[in-house]
């Protein structure tokens, strides 16, 4: 299960070198996510509308090791936007990937950015 982390680091905004045309921003709920796919990468992607911001995220959970993040609820933190695992509510920060209540590995953050109404992600290569 190790190797599912090894494909997933957070990639700072100064650091990015391929712009990932992700999706249509019209595909995405309002407050929710949706899963895309990137080589062998499967990425959650955040319309947090309630926040103004796009997030995205490692779509693995580190807990159970299931894809399920990008169906996760999305929320806020002492002002920190968040997603909880929809599997045992396990919450992430969606600016730094921490591990808001308990001790689980951190989870890779990604940047995103909106262009001409599409969602593109992106990844250090
Ligand atoms: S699998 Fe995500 S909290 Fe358990």
């Amino acid at each position: 299960m190790e190797s599912i982390f090894m494909n997933y680091k957070t990639t700072n905004i100064s650091d990015v070198n391929v712009w990932f045309k992700a999706t249509s921003v019209d595909e995405f709920p309002d407050d929710g996510g949706v899963c895309v796919k990137y080589k062998n990468k499967q990425i959650a992607v955040f319309n947090f509308q309630r926040k103004g911001g796009w997030y995205a995220c490692q779509n693995v959970c580190p807990h159970k090791f299931e894809m399920v993040l990008s169906r996760g609820i999305v929320g806020d933190h002492n002002g920190i936007p968040k997603v909880a695992c929809p599997m045992h509510k396990k919450t992430f920060s969606l600016e730094t990937g921490e591990n808001l209540n308990g001790d689980l590995d951190a989870i890779a953050i990604y940047p995103v950015k909106i262009e001409n109404n599409f969602v593109y992600i992106g990844f250090s290569e």
